[in-house]
């Protein structure tokens, strides 16, 4: 693991989701920016210090200095934003499976260079697009594919959370959130922290494709350099209309993630609040709440299940079903598409990034995502 530390936000979750499977058992890694702190949190997990390594160089000297059958198999990368595509590129390179949070790079051009490397080297690379790991997301995903609703009207996705809202209007709070400050968040801080998942969710449930958007980003302040709210109205394949709503400073939201799609038949409805329910309102028929662990579901969201019906499953599952699934694509074994994020899905949110911010930049104009 990479970043993580004891300081972490993230880190945790990716622990506690790749212990669940029982696939994965964390060695060693470069956790902190401060080698001591390192230490003391491999110590705390009652890790070999010598693989609590001080720096990313060090830990691929040192690990690929190490027989093969000693050498760490899959790295995680859950530093901040800036250091993925570095990171990454180093240990592709260096022939380590890479599972990597999001937004994947800097830029488009980085994330294509990643992909191609990816490519070269033979490793598995996953994009930790946590919310595409929920069952019901899944059972969603299957139903849109199978034509339960039919064809595809409207497609409408909206993330927003208020924690920048106590932040924002006070310059010097604002100086100690490394996503407000483009050297380390990159482009954007809104659409690159959270817009980027509703449009994933999008391409992921519909396998639809966004050709163009046109978008209207807010920084509340002219001296804040980056966005924290936008809406990205979207055209997908065939004309379909789309939306992605996201905010940062939707005063006191929490982690308001949900998508709804609407076709000839039905519409489909996920909150990630209450990830257990799957709304599903078929034209002319009652509305109806499908549940994780029945029968009814998909092949794909009863293996993404592990608990009997009624036991409520949450963020730390969804995040270790990606895990599973790449542990499965690492083993050379079977699984079922979507199983994990890959580099292309991280290709494609940075298309959609720059994207945006070339429309809001440009007049709010229409703006290709050209594939
Ligand atoms: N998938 C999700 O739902 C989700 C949720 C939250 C965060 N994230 C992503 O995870 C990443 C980390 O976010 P966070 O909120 O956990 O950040 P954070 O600031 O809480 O943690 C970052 C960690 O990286 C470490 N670090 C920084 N530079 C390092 C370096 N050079 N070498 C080693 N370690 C280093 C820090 O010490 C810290 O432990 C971001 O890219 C963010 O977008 C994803």
């Amino acid at each position: 693991m990479i970043g993580g530390g004891h300081s972490s936000f993230i880190g945790i979750v990716h622990r506690i989701a790749s212990y669940i499977g029982e696939e994965y058992k964390l060695v060693g890694g470069a956790f902190d920016t401060d080698h001591g702190r390192a230490i003391d949190f491999a110590r705390s997990l009652e890790l070999d210090t010598n693989r609590a390594y001080p720096n990313i160089d060090a830990f691929v000297s040192g690990e690929t200095a190490l027989p093969a059958d000693e050498r760490i198999e899959a790295v995680v990368v859950v530093t901040p934003n800036f250091l993925h595509y570095p990171m990454a590129k180093q240990l592709i390179e260096a022939g380590f499976h890479v599972i990597c949070e999001k937004p994947v790079t800097n830029t488009a051009e980085e994330a294509i260079e990643l992909e191609e490397l990816v490519a070269k080297h033979n490793v598995v690379f996953a994009l930790t697009h946590t919310y595409t790991g929920y069952p019901m997301v899944r059972q969603m995903k299957s139903m849109i594919a199978n034509g339960i609703i039919g064809d595809i009207h409207k497609v409408d996705a909206q993330y927003y959370q208020g924690w920048i809202n106590p932040v924002i209007h006070d310059k010097e709070k604002r100086k100690g959130v490394w996503r407000l400050d483009p050297a380390k968040a990159g482009q954007s801080c809104c659409m690159g922290d959270i817009g980027v998942h509703a449009f994933n969710m999008i391409e992921y449930t519909t396998g639809l494709k966004t050709e163009k958007v046109l978008a209207d980003l807010n920084t509340l302040y002219e001296d804040n350099p980056l966005d924290i709210d936008g809406t990205a109205m979207l055209r997908l394949n065939n004309g379909i209309r789309g939306l992605v709503r996201a905010s940062q400073i939707a005063t006191s939201e929490e982690n308001a993630l949900q998508i709804a799609v609407y076709g000839s038949k039905g519409g489909l409805r996920w909150e990630q609040e209450n990830p257990n329910y799957l709304y599903y309102l078929p034209e002319g028929g009652i509305q109806q709440v499908l549940k994780p662990g029945h029968d009814y579901n998909s092949e794909f969201a009863k293996v993404s299940t592990k608990m009997a019906p009624g036991h409520p499953e949450g963020i730390f599952d969804s995040m270790a079903n990606l895990y599973s699934g790449a542990a499965k694509a690492i083993k050379g074994e079977d699984y079922i598409d979507g199983a994990f994020p890959t580099i292309r899905d991280g290709v494609r949110g940075m298309k959609f990034i720059e994207a945006v911010l070339a429309s809001d930049k440009n007049g709010n104009s229409w703006t290709e995502i050209v594939d």
